[in-house]
């Protein structure tokens, strides 16, 4: 069994309860067991920490604006190969290019915006739950 993060992002928490729900029953479906779960606004300093690997990039200060907007939801999850099938099943990075039917196709809007967030490989998996639940 393998342990990953996954994220909610604030635009879908924003938009309701039915877009939470409807993300939380895919990943169920696909497998994967919930072992924690929370919604929580994160402060600057623990997200400007959890995306520090992006801190040079042009778009560091709007990702972290964004993501402190408001709350998000911080869900563990847990299945056998759970990094690469969560990352399989929430679809490329910009939902323009995310494949037919993944999380980020039916919820993403923007590069930005892109409904989700999972770990990137195992030691980010690491690193970020450490981080969130501690
Ligand atoms: P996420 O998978 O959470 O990892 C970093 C986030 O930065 C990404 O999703 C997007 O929300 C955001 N982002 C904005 N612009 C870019 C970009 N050009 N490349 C990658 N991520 C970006």
């Amino acid at each position: 069994m393998q342990q990953t993060y996954f994220m909610i992002k604030p635009e879908i928490v924003a938009a309701g309860d039915q877009k939470i729900g409807a993300i939380l029953a895919i990943v169920n479906t696909a497998g994967f067991r919930v072992t924690g779960l929370h919604m929580r606004q994160l402060d600057r300093a623990l997200v400007e920490d959890f995306y520090g690997e992006h801190r040079e990039r042009p778009f560091y200060g709007d990702l972290c604006d964004y993501i402190t907007g408001g709350p998000v939801v911080a869900i563990r999850l847990e299945r056998e190969n759970a990094v690469a099938a969560l990352r399989e099943l929430i679809g490329a990075t910009n939902p323009s290019e995310a494949a037919t039917g993944t999380i980020r196709d039916l919820f993403g809007v923007s590069l930005q915006n892109n409904a989700v967030h999972a770990s990137a490989n195992t030691d980010d998996a690491a690193r970020e739950l450490g981080l969130i639940f501690g």
